[in-house]
Formats: C-alpha cells, sequence, structure tokens
C-alpha cells in the first residue's frame, strides 16, 4: 500500500481541525496498528491512540475521549461488535463515529456492521487514499456535531444567566416598591422582613416546594404596596376610621394588585394575588371579593396569618403589642374563621420557629418606652 502524500493527500492538508482530531485504532494484529498508525501520521493526523486489545477501548474512551474510532471486527476475547455494543451502552450522547476496517467482505457482516453503530465499512487489503477520505468525512461531521454541541451548550448558559439576571431585576424592582410602600406606612420595614419569613416558615409545613417558597419570601413583602395610593388623611388618621373611609383603605388591596399587574413572571404574579387577596378570610368575610376556604390560594391564606401574627403582637403608633398569649389566643379564636384551620394547626406546629424569626428581627425599643 501507498502511503506516501498523493494529491488528494495534498487537497486535504489544510484541514487543521481534522488533522488535530484523537482517532483510536482498534486492531488485534500490531503489523496492521503500524500500518495505519504510519498511514495517518504521513497524512499529518497527530493524535493517535492505538490498542491491540479490544477489552480497553471503553476504558481508552473514557478516560481520553476520542473523535473516531477504527475498529477491527474479528478480534480474541472480544470482537467489534461487542465493543460497540458497550459504547453504546454507555448512554452517552457524544460518542464518535466508528469506521469499521475488518477483512470480511461479505454483506452480512456489513449489514450487522452498520445496523450495529458503525457508521462505515471499508475492507482489507484497503486502498489508503480512500480509507484517509473516508476517515476526513466521518471527523468532518464529528467536528461538526461537536461543534454545535458546543455551540448549544455555550447559548444555555447564555440563557440561563440572562433569566438568572433578569429574575434579580424584578426582585429588586418589587424590593424597591416595597420600600415606596414602607415611606407610605406605620408599618416598619422588619415587620415586612418577619411577616415574610413567617409565611414562608407556614408554607414550608404545608409542603411547598422551595422554589415556591423562595418566591413566596420575595413576593410577601408586596403585600400592602397598594398603600402607596391611599391618600393621607384616611391612611394617616390617628382614629378610628368612618365607614366611608374604611372602604378606601379596603382599596389598599386593587390597588395594590393592579400596581402589580402586566407581568407574568411567577414572581410578580404570586406578588400581584398575594396583595390582592391578603384580607380575605377562611369564613368568606374578607375582603375585596369575599373569597371563602380554598378560594383563597394557599400562599396567600398563609400569609394572611404570618401578617396578622407579627402586626399584633408589634407596637404601632397606635397600640401596644399584644401579649404572645393575647395574640395565640385570637388567631385559635378565629380558626375556621379568619383563619385556615389547617395553617392555624401548621402555626402552632412552627411556633418555636416563628418566635425566632420573632426575636431575630425585632424592633428597636424606642428610647422613650
Ligand atoms: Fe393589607
Ligand atoms: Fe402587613
Amino acid at each position: 500500500m501507498d502511503v506516501g502524500v498523493t494529491q488528494l493527500q495534498m487537497a486535504q492538508a489544510g484541514d487543521t481541525d481534522s488533522l488535530a482530531a484523537t482517532i483510536l485504532l482498534v486492531d488485534d494484529e500490531p503489523a496492521n496498528v503500524k500500518l495505519l498508525e504510519r498511514a495517518l501520521r504521513t497524512f499529518g493526523y497527530s493524535s493517535l491512540l492505538a490498542t491491540t486489545d479490544p477489552r480497553t477501548v471503553l476504558g481508552l474512551f473514557q478516560q481520553h475521549g476520542c473523535d473516531l474510532i477504527i475498529l477491527d471486527l474479528n478480534m480474541p476475547n472480544m470482537d467489534g461488535f461487542e465493543v460497540m455494543r458497550q459504547l453504546q451502552a454507555l448512554g452517552r450522547t457524544d460518542l464518535p463515529p466508528i469506521l469499521i476496517l475488518t477483512a470480511q467482505h461479505d454483506q452480512e457482516h456489513r449489514v450487522r456492521a452498520l445496523r450495529g453503530g458503525a457508521h462505515d465499512y471499508v475492507t482489507k487489503p484497503f486502498a489508503v487514499d480512500e480509507l484517509l477520505a473516508r476517515v476526513r468525512n466521518l471527523l468532518q461531521v464529528q467536528l461538526y456535531h461537536k461543534s454545535m454541541r458546543g455551540r448549544n451548550q455555550w447559548l444555555e448558559e447564555r440563557v440561563r444567566e440572562r433569566t438568572e439576571e433578569l429574575y434579580d431585576t424584578r426582585l429588586q424592582i418589587v424590593r424597591r416598591l416595597g420600600r415606596a410602600a414602607e415611606f407610605r406606612d406605620n408599618e416598619t420595614g422588619l415587620h415586612i422582613v418577619r411577616m415574610s419569613k413567617m409565611s414562608v416558615a407556614l408554607a414550608e409545613a404545608a409542603g411547598m416546594c422551595s422554589g415556591d417558597c423562595e418566591l413566596l419570601l420575595n413576593a410577601s413583602p408586596m403585600h400592602d404596596v397598594g398603600k402607596i395610593g391611599i391618600p393621607d388623611h384616611v391612611l394617616l388618621k390617628p382614629g378610628k376610621l368612618e365607614p366611608h373611609e374604611w372602604e378606601v383603605m379596603k382599596g389598599h388591596t386593587t390597588i395594590g394588585a393592579e400596581i402589580l399587574s402586566g407581568d407574568d413572571s411567577e414572581l410578580l404574579s404570586m406578588a400581584r394575588i398575594i396583595a390582592l387577596s391578603h384580607h380575605e378570610k377562611w369564613d368568606g368575610s374578607g375582603y375585596p371579593n369575599g373569597l371563602q376556604g380554598e378560594q383563597i390560594p394557599l400562599v396567600v391564606r398563609v400569609v394572611a396569618l404570618a401578617d396578622v401574627f407579627d402586626a399584633l403582637t408589634s407596637e404601632r403608633p397606635y397600640k401596644k403589642a399584644w401579649t404572645l398569649e393575647a395574640a395565640l389566643e385570637y388567631i385559635d379564636g378565629n380558626r375556621g374563621k379568619h383563619f385556615d384551620p389547617r395553617v392555624v394547626d401548621m402555626f402552632h406546629e412552627r411556633l418555636a420557629d416563628i418566635l425566632a424569626i420573632r426575636a431575630e428581627y425585632a424592633d428597636p425599643v424606642s428610647p422613650a418606652a
């Protein structure tokens, strides 16, 4: 066989990517391996792996990877069919193409090999030019697939980064909205922190998945964002509200929902639902829609309890903080009325955690107190 540089090889010499590809040669006959190695090296392929023991193919592939396998069929210990079967059993999507190089001329072997995973089939003795042309073709397809896989991974990574960025931006917006609402209200920033963390403690107890709990943590601080739209003479009135003022005040739920609408992200959707419904009551006596029982989404039911519990046990300009006992009595008294009975049970179950949140984020004691 002529392994010199021919015209065909000259024409292909610029194909540097293919030449850098790794080729694994598998033939039990050392002389065949040598001949093949020489032909490929002469042509410019420099990254060659070779073995005369088919049982080592899997290990070599797993350890070094390769872009093409040139495989003999008839070998002791393990034939080429079994090598292909084992490679496919790896279940990898990046298996290299396999070129069968065998003395078996018959069609039965050829068809069986091609069905068994081979991409091409060359019989010995072979013409070097033809073999090299087939090697080059297989490598070009393989390298194209490889670059597409790399490109897809790169794109997936960019999409993931952009998605994270978008989520972070939304998070910043809702946090800033929450801060804006705090400026309008008597409630302190720490109320928001406590009630959102308490809501998550209850949601976890209810079996909510960690992704939803994270959303709840970030969405629940928006529950009173609608107070931005309530006039000062109502929102900041020191005394009891007149019925018509109370109606205006109730509007903070629908105003909040409106502020948070128009975006279908999970975060803003949950924030909108909470803002709209956090004053709904289990028995249907709440507002704005008089929803009842499980018509009220679970996230809202946990927020409603956490919000009220924290408001009761906190000092406000217009009221003293209730004692824990009084607050617990109120919650138990409203089991099945204001609050979902199951959420009340979970509240008792997680009381130690809730009290720990209350202690960790306690309002600073004012000097006058
Ligand atoms: Fe509210
Ligand atoms: Fe609140």
